[in-house]
């Protein structure tokens, strides 16, 4: 097994989500939590992760089936932390060497401090390295205790706190770097004298202390990287703190976003630079935005949407499924459902593919510099020609493909025939 491994735990209910789902599947920007967990330990060096998985195991496997890297294992039963990675024996059977251990709620943690976790734990030949952080309300936390020299004694976990102990604001944001097999014994002493009689992980630590090994924590982590999801209220807490870093990235990348609190970008799309994207803008799913485009204001791009470079999309235009190839416009009140466009494509306010006839949807082609009239309706599956044009109000139905250069008009759509005069 190639190391370093990483080990997230998500088998854990989250009763307080209130769910049916998974707590690690519930959704941030776009993608489940545990993706970003996923990207931050790969991005972090982990060459191997195992997801420990109990509660709706299907679930979270189905949701991380095609990661290659991933291994699982299963908790049978929730008996805390320090079981969760018990169960992971099995999986990594005789791996010797660093296991850098997260939870699957905290979708916020960024790798480079993890990196820095595992290299610090290699350097100084620690038996465990933890990550801490430093909260103005540590509440929901584990708190850190130090000696007066300020080394590391152990973690008290919130309920188990006196007054003094929940004072303290260093908390164990449940990142640390154990070294493995060291760590095995330690788990086979945990005990579950605790308010929640459960096998805990933040007592190893001490254990491994006791045993004779060198433990550290150190201060590495920002409060942004640590936000736990126990309930709902954090679920949108994390999305505000995502939406602004996927946003942030995107204007560095020389993404213009007018108005960065009115809009919303999924987590999987891409954007090209010189892009402006103007207020009341949703970007949902993988979406694809080329250079130099303009979205917005009130535009809506679903799934599977591709703007060639100089496209434009605005107001009151939904685009789910469909190319619009390069400086094709689609300025207002219009849908696009599984259409393909080519370039230079027109598209009159309120044209409509209508894509779905109750039971399938079916695809809409339409050529390079053709022009769609406003309110004019393609009822798919439908083909309109390069260069032609279908007038104000049309309905295209299959039987009336418009051919290249043709101009359509009437209900349904008939090539016009111009009046000859002698
Ligand atoms: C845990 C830590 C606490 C830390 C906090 C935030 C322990 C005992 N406490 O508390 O010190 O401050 O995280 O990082 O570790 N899980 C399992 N199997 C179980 C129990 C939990 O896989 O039997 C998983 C959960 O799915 C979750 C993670 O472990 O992803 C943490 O569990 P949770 O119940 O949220 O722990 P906290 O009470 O937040
Ligand atoms: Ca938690």
């Amino acid at each position: 097994m190639d190391g370093p491994i990483a080990i997230i735990l998500a088998a854990g209910h989250g009763k307080r989500m209130k769910s049916e789902k998974a707590k690690v599947l519930h959704e941030v920007c776009g993608q489940p939590m545990i993706h970003y967990v996923v990207d931050a330990v790969r991005g972090a060096g982990a060459k191997t992760i195992v997801v420990v998985v109990g509660f709706a195991a299907d679930q979270v496997r189905d949701a991380l089936a095609d990661e290659p890297d991933i291994l699982f294992a299963t908790q049978e039963r929730q008996l805390g932390t320090g079981d969760a990675v018990k169960a992971c024996k099995p999986v990594v059977k005789d791996y010797r060497g660093p296991a850098l251990i997260v939870v699957g709620d905290e979708p916020l943690l960024r790798p480079q401090p993890l990196a820095d976790l595992l290299h610090q734990q290699q350097a100084g030949r620690l038996a465990c390295l933890m990550g801490t952080a430093e909260l103005p309300d540590p509440t929901g936390f584990g708190r850190i205790l130090r000696d007066s020299a300020g080394r590391f004694l152990r973690i008290v976990e919130q309920r188990d706190c006196n007054a003094k102990e929940a004072a303290i604001r260093e908390v164990n944001p449940s990142c640390y770097v154990f070294q493995l097999p060291e760590l095995w014994e330690a788990l086979d002493r945990l005990k579950t004298e605790n308010a929640q009689h459960e096998y805990y992980l933040t007592d190893a630590p001490t254990l491994l202390q006791e045993m004779g090994q060198r433990v550290e924590a150190v201060k590495v982590l920002d409060a942004d990287d640590v936000l736990g999801i126990n309930a709902r209220g954090h679920l949108a807490e994390a999305h505000a703190l995502m939406q602004s870093r996927i946003q942030n990235a995107l204007m560095d990348a020389g993404v213009s976003i007018v108005d960065p609190r009115s809009t919303y970008i999924d987590a999987r799309a891409r954007v090209g630079q010189d892009t402006v994207i103007h207020p009341f803008t949703v970007v949902n799913g993988s979406v694809t935005i080329g250079r130099g485009c303009t979205v917005g204001p009130f535009a809506h791009l679903r799934d599977g949407t591709i703007l060639e470079d100089d496209a434009e999309v605005g107001a009151f235009v939904q685009v789910s499924r469909s190319t619009l190839g390069s400086g094709s416009i689609a300025r207002h009140l219009a849908y696009l459902g599984d259409a393909q466009l080519g370039p230079g494509v027109n598209v009159g306010a309120g044209a409509i593919t209508a894509n779905f006839d109750g039971v399938t949807k079916h695809p809409t082609r339409v050529g390079a510099r053709a022009s769609l009239g406003a309110g004019s309706v393609l009822i798919a599956p439908v083909v309109v020609g390069d260069g032609a044009t279908v007038g104000a109000g049309a309905v295209v139905t299959k039987e009336s493909t418009v051919a290249p250069g043709a101009t359509v008009v009437g209900v349904p759509a008939r090539p016009l025939r111009r009046k000859v005069t002698p």
